[in-house]
């Protein structure tokens, strides 16, 4: 029987819970002509929602592209990406590649596009932009979205385009970040989603005055799905393969995800490799969450090795205390922190979004596995024996 739960990956179809209202509210927006800024820590399902919200965006004749900047760590990796995406949002909407490069000098003045046979599984032909050598990426950039632009304007169409991890480009060349928005501005008909789980820095790009993206897209932070309807989920997800949970008990998973749809799908999944009987039990989810906790030391504890010393005695003390607004100082004396130590520490988990500060001023680890995993170390005192301990 297959696993009825996914993770890590982007989903859709019955795989994907809720989000109505995100859905409507962004496609709204994209479809009007505004562009926002989607932001969420990782594995909220920012991609999974754009994917789902262009499905409506497609039925309402707008044109959709993607592109996922997460790897594209030179200059002309994102120059290929951008003209790449321009191109395939034409070619999806004349459902041509040969009626693409036939038209394609009409709207692209630099760039040339061939086709390249990729292999693979089923092996398929795909478009290759081929770039002037003469032109910079100021000029190869302004010419894809441009090109698409004036695609859109003749056709009478609108199309949104979304970049996914977006701030990864601007790591790649310190000249990006001016660049693109000087060419994004002049595109009328193309409405841009930025997405990212870099928060801390999506946040700093469009909301500090100082930058040149400052205030040019609606910010929104994708919050987690309401615990009732994950917990309808869950169990329509058991249901499918015959299998019974209650609804104190999935929404017992719910709960400890706190709306965390990845944590809650992969509990789930774990739990399906666990379960013995068509009912899940209070025992088989413990079970299940041991084999996730273990499964994911490996990733918590390199990033709490990587920190600074400083770093991981807050990351204890949150810990340990829970959310807090101010730390006690019977605490910090424990640690021989003084206030300006505490602070730099606490300004750079912020920054790494390791932590975050409420709208109760409270900081707290943003992701709560992380401080179960923590807690259990320090219990144990060591390495945690997670499957002893739950
Ligand atoms: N609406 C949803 N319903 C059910 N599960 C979801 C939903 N959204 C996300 N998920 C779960 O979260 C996982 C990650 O989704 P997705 O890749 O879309 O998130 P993301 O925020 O883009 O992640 P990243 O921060 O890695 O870019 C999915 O594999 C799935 O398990
Ligand atoms: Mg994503």
């Amino acid at each position: 029987m297959a696993n009825p739960f996914r993770f890590g990956q982007v989903v859709g179809g019955d795989l994907f819970c809720n989000r109505t209202s995100e859905i409507k509210r962004i496609t709204h927006d994209l479809a009007g002509g505004q562009s926002i800024v989607l932001y969420s820590p990782r594995r909220y399902g920012k991609t999974s929602l754009l994917q789902a919200v262009s499905e409506k965006l497609k039925a309402n004749k707008i044109l959709y592209g993607h592109m996922d900047f997460f790897a594209t760590n030179s200059k002309e990796k994102v120059v290929q990406a951008v003209s790449r995406t321009a191109a395939q949002v034409i070619i999806d909407d004349l459902k041509s590649i040969e009626k693409f490069i036939k038209r394609a000098a009409r709207f692209f003045t630099r760039t040339r596009f061939g086709v390249r046979f990729e292999p693979g599984d089923s092996g398929s032909f795909t478009i290759w932009p081929e770039l002037s050598p003469q032109s910079s990426s100021f000029d190869s950039l302004s010419d894809a979205l441009a090109g698409l632009n004036s695609y859109l304007k003749k056709t009478k169409k609108r199309a949104a385009i979304v970049f996914d991890e977006f701030q990864q480009v601007l790591r790649v060349n310190s000249n990006f970040e001016a660049e693109f928005r000087a060419i994004i501005q002049q595109q009328d008909r193309i409405a841009f989603a930025f997405l990212g789980s870099r928060m801390h820095l999506l946040q700093d790009i469009f909301s500090n005055e100082s930058r040149p993206f400052y205030n040019s897209a609606k910010l929104i932070e994708l919050g987690p799905i309401a615990l009732e309807d994950l917990t309808k989920f869950i169990k329509a997800r058991f249901k499918k393969i015959g299998v019974s949970i209650s609804g104190e008990v999935a929404l017992g998973i719910a709960t400890r995800a706190k709306g965390h749809p990845d944590y809650a799908q992969r509990v789930c999944s774990h739990i399906f490799d666990v379960l013995e009987s068509n009912r899940v039990t209070e025992e088989v989810v413990k079970a299940g969450m041991s084999r996730m906790l273990v499964s994911l030391t490996a990733s918590f504890a390199g990033v709490f090795e990587e920190l600074p010393l400083r770093e991981s005695q807050v990351m204890t003390i949150l810990t340990e205390q829970g959310p807090i607004a101010t730390f006690p100082s019977k605490i910090l004396q424990q640690y021989d922190m003084g206030a300006p130590a505490l602070h730099k520490a606490l300004a750079n988990l912020v920054k790494k979004d390791l932590v975050r500060r409420g709208q109760d001023k409270k900081y707290f680890i943003t992701d709560n596995f992380l401080a179960e995993w923590i807690k259990e170390v320090l219990k144990s005192g060591g390495e945690p024996n997670i499957s002893e301990i739950l």
